[in-house]
């Protein structure tokens, strides 16, 4: 089975990526060569998941050096165009300004330009090695012989690697130990139904879709034997920033004593956010949820309350999964632990 490639460096450039609004109908890639059409991306949601946001971070930075110019003004400019598009996501702000830094410490343009491209490209190389690790360390967690249940995308198309929770998901089922995966639709942008059912499929790993309401009753039903999923931004307290519909599940993980994990890599962390309250939240607009694409089912002008990601409290965690170690609670000291490594 061929990988997902979600996004190609093809340096002095661009990027080529994966237009995953199409999926799973239509494998279209697109190639973007402005900080524009970079951002408009990000925004539209053609390429998504926080490590892969934090790599298109990476590359922007380049297609700005090489769209722009490389003085510090231009610079600083298209980073903050960059960071503005989503603001949850650690990994895309962290990263662009790593790639920030990383331009300021080279003298001349061609080296500027030049340290940007290799700087997106060691991020693309870290990114499958910290999905293999976080594989690794989190498959043994998974339920022998059992199924778990997944929110969102979390895959290949969300990192570039094999993807943090459904890396471990995936690695579990390959190593012979996990049996099946229930995967919630994840409204209203249907990440789960259109992105992590068509990577389960080319997978060919056994996988149910559910709509995120029936959650609740099959975890009750004891068909389930762990929740996994993927994270955004975890605070230095362990509270966990994930896509809308995560805290429901860690609630009723920990009604009916599942342990309930999240997979994301170092970059996810945040310590400078102190708990969940100070994590910023992105609001959608009102729309993706009154309708889908051209198709509307609400009235025109409905109000609609549509927060993109919630806050899981880190008392509902079992376990965070990084590529480094597997956190544990009390998350004040193993967060710090792990962070300070960095
Ligand atoms: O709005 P999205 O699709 O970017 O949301 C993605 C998620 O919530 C993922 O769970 C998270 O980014 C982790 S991806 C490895």
């Amino acid at each position: 089975m061929d990988e997902i490639e979600p996004l190609r460096i093809m340096p002095g450039t661009g990027i080529e990526v994966l237009d995953q609004t199409a999926l799973p109908f239509e494998e279209r890639r697109v190639v973007l060569a402005t900080v524009e059409e970079v951002c408009e991306a990000i925004r539209a949601l053609r390429v998504r998941g926080a490590p892969l946001l934090g790599l298109t971070g990476a590359c922007g930075m380049a297609i700005a050096a090489q769209e722009r110019g490389t003085d510090d003004g231009t610079l600083e400019l298209a980073a903050n165009e960059l960071i503005s598009t989503r603001p949850t996501a650690t990994d895309l702000g962290a990263v662009v300004l790593r790639a920030l830094t990383t331009a300021r410490s080279a003298a001349g343009s061609d080296a500027r330009r030049d340290a940007l491209w290799d700087f997106a490209l060691d991020y693309a190389r870290a990114r499958q090695d910290e999905d293999r690790s976080m594989g690794e360390l989190g498959a043994p967690l998974l339920p022998v012989g059992g199924a778990v249940l997944t929110h969102c995308n979390t895959g290949a198309l969300a990192t570039g690697g094999i993807g943090s929770a459904l890396g471990v998901i995936r690695t579990a089922w390959q190593q012979g130990r996990l049996a099946h995966c229930y995967a919630t639709e994840t409204r209203p942008l249907l990440q789960g139904a259109r992105l992590t059912m068509w990577e389960l499929d080319r997978l060919r790993m056994p996988a149910t879709l559910l709509p995120d309401t029936a959650a609740a009753s099959l975890i009750a039903s004891g068909r389930v034997g762990a929740v996994i999923t993927g994270a955004d931004r975890i605070a230095a307290n362990g509270d966990t920033a994930n896509k809308v519909g995560t805290y429901a599940l860690a609630a009723v993980a920990a009604r009916h004593d599942i342990p309930f994990f999240i997979a994301a890599p170092t970059s996810t962390f945040d310590p400078s956010c102190p708990d969940g309250a100070t994590i910023p939240i992105e609001f959608r607009p009102e729309a993706e949820v009154g309708g889908f694409g051209e198709q509307r089912w609400s009235p025109a002008g409905a109000a609609a309350y549509n927060p993109a990601f919630d806050v899981t409290p880190a008392a509902l965690i079992t376990a965070i999964i990084s590529e480094q170690a597997v956190l544990r609670p009390p998350y004040g000291a193993s967060v710090s632990r792990l962070v300070s490594k960095r």
